[in-house]
């Protein structure tokens, strides 16, 4: 038996949005962490077949063994997304579901050991793929104050952020700052009382823009959006559930721009572009679990899932 610590999360909605139809079975899980969705796409629908992909090999190994029960229904990839679309070969067949659901899985927090919760002793690295270069430990240790404040800033929505990377800079002048209870602990005790009392752990932002930093998760997802939609099967649909506002405003102005008929300047007095439509989005507001959900699971409480269909190819 296969230990799996990840609950999925909008699952229903994702098989009720995303069901197969005369636009083809092949799903690309361009997230697939421990298998949960893959898992519920191949057992709900019996023509459908996954390709699932992840960054992080680890969690990869889970997957496998969880889903070798569905044999050649399922090819699992070590790859970004980003990078896995963009070298999509030209003459393989085309995906009618592409699925995205953001950022780490609770594996990450309980099980990696790589510094991802401010609750474990474990050594900052933060990396999803060992292959990058740069990990949460050297970012923390070595990025200049000013470029530290804004990444907290600007991946974590921190109105601290500036008294955070000073009290990064004046600890790690001391010792470096390895372990990511010693992070936790230098950036609770820089922010003010209330802020450490609030809701929230005070180091929760923190963490999230080192993170966010170390993957390079929003780049990605701008390419891997752009990329996927390219190869998706016209009336063929793409799913992404976000979990924070900086992910869901890059999806939404992603969705927005494509549903576009007209990408002519306003002030021309008449279209020139000729252009048509790429999307219809199928989600009018993004879907949110239920408070049933989210009691079973808090940590759905923010996700938020849009989908959207492709109605006509790109011109290029
Ligand atoms: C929220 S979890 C997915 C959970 C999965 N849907 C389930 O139900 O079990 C996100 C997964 O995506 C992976 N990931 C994040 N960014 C990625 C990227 N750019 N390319 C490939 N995998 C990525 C992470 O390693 C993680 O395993």
């Amino acid at each position: 038996m296969v230990e799996v610590v990840h609950t999925s999360v909008l699952r229903q909605e994702v098989l009720d949005l995303l069901a197969p139809d005369s636009a083809g079975t092949l799903f690309i899980d361009t997230t697939l962490g421990e298998g949960g969705h893959t898992a519920s796409i191949l057992e709900s629908f019996p023509d459908a077949r996954v390709i699932g992909l992840d960054a992080d090999h680890d969690i990869l190994e889970v997957a496998r063994a969880r889903l070798s029960e569905f044999g050649s229904r399922v090819t699992t990839v070590h790859a970004w997304f980003n990078q896995f679309f963009s070298e999509y070969p030209i003459d393989a067949e085309r995906p009618a579901r592409v699925l995205f659901d953001l950022g780490v899985s609770s594996f990450h927090y309980e099980k990696s050991g790589r510094g991802f919760s401010f609750r474990s002793d474990e050594l900052l690295d933060m990396r999803l793929d060992e292959g990058l270069e740069i990990s949460a430990y050297h970012v923390v240790n070595e990025y200049p104050e000013p470029e530290l404040a804004s990444l907290i800033y600007e991946f974590g929505e921190e109105r601290y952020s500036r008294r955070i990377a000073r009290a990064i800079v004046e600890s790690r002048a001391q010792a470096p700052i390895r372990r990511s209870v010693d992070l936790a602990n230098v950036i609770s005790s820089s922010v003010p009382p209330e802020y450490r009392r609030a809701r929230i752990h005070p180091a929760t932002r923190t963490f999230q823009a080192l993170r966010i930093a170390v993957n390079g998760e929003l780049a990605r997802l701008s390419q891997g959006l752009e990329s996927a939609l390219r190869i998706l099967v016209p009336g063929g649909r793409i799913g992404v559930i976000a979990f924070h506002s900086l992910e869901d405003r890059i999806v939404k102005r992603f969705f927005r721009e494509k549903n576009r008929e007209c990408t002519c300047p306003p002030e021309w007095p008449a279209c020139r572009c000729g252009g048509k439509r790429i999307i219809e989005i199928v989600t009018k507001r993004p879907v949110r679990p239920t408070q049933r959900e989210i009691a079973t699971n808090p940590a759905s409480r923010s996700a938020r899932l849009r989908v959207a269909e492709k109605v006509n190819e790109e011109q290029l």
